[in-house]
């Protein structure tokens, strides 16, 4: 049989686009606007717990021997983009968040993060620039500084 005469699929009825008129215009107005509320809200309640995590929180425990030490420290050099008690800002992540719980992140990324600075790939507060004046000991109170903080807070 040539291939002009096979059957069509659909016949013509059905190929053609279902016309629009059924519904108004006013119809589709509204049904726009509903539109951009909903997605509108999705937006909002996704952004929502970005800014909740940068500012938790947090109980700020009793400090020790060491941690005494460490609190100064990461106060002078680590809270303005930490935060006060490991909370977070606007300008870092809190460490009290289970990414930098000690399996995740164990304590050679903070010798290595003060020291080289850190590729932002976590979160969207950019670039943490290598710390000046602060030293491998330091550092060592810093971690044992943060670790109570993140146990206190119901880190392990
Ligand atoms: C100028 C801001 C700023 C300062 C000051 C700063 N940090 Fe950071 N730090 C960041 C940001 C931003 C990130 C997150 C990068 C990412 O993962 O997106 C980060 C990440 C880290 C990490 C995780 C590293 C990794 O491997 O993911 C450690 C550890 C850390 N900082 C330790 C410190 C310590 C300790 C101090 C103080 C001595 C300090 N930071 C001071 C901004 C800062």
């Amino acid at each position: 049989m040539p291939q002009s005469q096979k059957p069509r699929k659909k016949s013509p009825v059905a190929q053609t686009d279902t016309p629009a008129g059924g519904i108004s215009p006013k119809l589709w107005f509204y049904g726009f606007i509903a539109l951009m509320i909903i997605g509108g809200g999705i937006l909002f309640l996704q952004a929502k717990p970005e800014t909740k995590t940068t500012h938790l929180d947090v109980f700020a425990p009793e400090l020790q021997g060491i941690e005494v030490k460490g609190g100064k420290l990461y106060a002078a050099n680590c809270a303005a983009c930490h935060g006060p008690n490991a909370a977070g800002s606007e300008k870092g992540p809190p460490f009290v968040h289970k990414i930098y719980a000690r399996d995740h992140h164990v304590d050679a990324s903070f010798y290595n993060a003060v020291k080289r600075g850190v590729q932002a790939h976590h979160w969207p507060y950019g670039n943490m620039p290598a710390v000046e004046g602060v030293s491998d000991d330091d550092v060592t109170a810093i971690i044992a500084y943060v670790r109570k903080v993140q146990v206190a807070n119901g880190m392990k």
